[in-house]
């Protein structure tokens, strides 16, 4: 009797681990906050954990659609790895046997080029993680390097099969595709010139006769108008080159990912975080055809694979060094 509770619940926990928020399961947690899902309710005991499983997908109705990270304190990893083969006999791909995942990749240390023996090669901790997706579903996997706000188009046209491009998922965006849970957390970050270091105390210096810049089809650009609105904002299609503007005095100030910021802070002597900015959807998720279910599931569990055994904290790690070996 005690096994068959055991073997339910934790089927349960898988359930809702691998939900997260992202799809009509409700996620065990009502937190939507950044704060961790705490298990020990899951922990406690079999009736208590089923009433409130109950309670809380009552209570986290209007918020159980806000992607969190996994709760990977209790996972069960052959229950999960059992979940994930069962999940991906039912993945159809765009393209039979092969995985694309669809990318801006001028966003080190997330998805960037460098020179691999003189070969250009795509790399990052989004592209580590697409690999990890294709390997669990045992296919090839492509890269698709394509403009930041085309990839979501794409997507929903069926020429790629995911977006992992460090989306923070907006409601927007959520309202156009799916979003799987939280696979890496960061927040939003102002930079400027160090030369200018002392003219500036805030994002209240950037009133009218100020340029800002942002990536075209960011959440960035959101940020510019809302944190500073009387500033004139300059899109641009990639971070790169909205980095040269700013080193050449063609804009005053930059809104960039705070872990991007960080990367060029150190290998660019001239350039520095002035504050960082506030931001309600923080951190990133991988972007499924609307509708795609079976691809959102299978994503989801993969990503509570790797946050679980600690791949995700690897891809970072190396993607932040060979971002740093690449710039230096
Ligand atoms: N997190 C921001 C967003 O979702 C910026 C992502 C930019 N990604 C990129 N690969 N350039 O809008």
């Amino acid at each position: 009797m005690k096994k068959f509770w055991s073997i339910l619940l934790a089927s349960m926990m898988i359930l809702s681990m691998t939900a997260c928020g992202g799809s009509e399961t409700p996620a065990s947690s009502s937190s939507s906050e950044a704060a961790p899902a705490s298990s020990s309710e899951a922990a406690s005991s079999e009736a208590a954990s089923a009433s409130s499983e109950a309670a809380s997908s009552e209570a986290s109705a209007e918020t159980a659609d806000v992607p969190t990270m996994p709760d990977v304190s209790n996972v069960d990893m052959a229950a999960l790895d059992a979940q994930i083969d069962e999940l991906a006999a039912k993945v159809t791909l765009a393209n039979e046997g092969k995985l694309v995942m669809g990318t801006s990749a001028d966003f080190a240390p997330y998805e960037f080029h460098i020179l691999d023996n003189g070969v250009d090669k795509i790399v990052g901790f989004d592209v580590a993680l697409g690999q990890a997706i294709a390997d669990e579903l045992g296919v090839e996997f492509e890269v698709k390097d394509i403009s930041f706000d085309s990839i979501l188009m794409e997507l929903n046209a069926g020429t790629i099969d995911l977006g992992i491009a460090g989306f923070s998922p907006t409601p927007e965006r959520m309202a156009a595709v799916d979003m799987s849970c939280l696979y890496y957390t960061g927040g939003q970050s102002l930079m400027i010139r160090k030369a200018d270091a002392d003219k500036y105390t805030g994002l209240s210096d950037f009133g009218a006769g100020k340029s800002v810049g942002a990536q075209t089809g960011s959440i960035q650009e959101g940020l510019a108008k809302e944190q500073t609105p009387e500033a004139a904002l300059v899109s641009l299609q990639t971070v790169p080159s909205i980095i040269m503007e700013l080193k050449s005095n063609k804009i005053d100030a930059a809104y960039i990912e705070t872990v991007v910021a960080e990367g060029y802070v150190k290998t660019q002597d001239d350039l520095m975080i002035l504050c960082e900015v506030p931001f309600d959807a923080e951190g990133s998720s991988v972007a499924v055809k609307k509708g795609n279910t079976e691809m959102l599931d299978f994503v989801n569990a993969v990503i509570t694979k790797v946050v679980a055994n600690g791949d995700m904290a690897k891809f970072v790690e190396e993607a932040n060094e060979l971002s740093t070996q690449a710039a230096g």
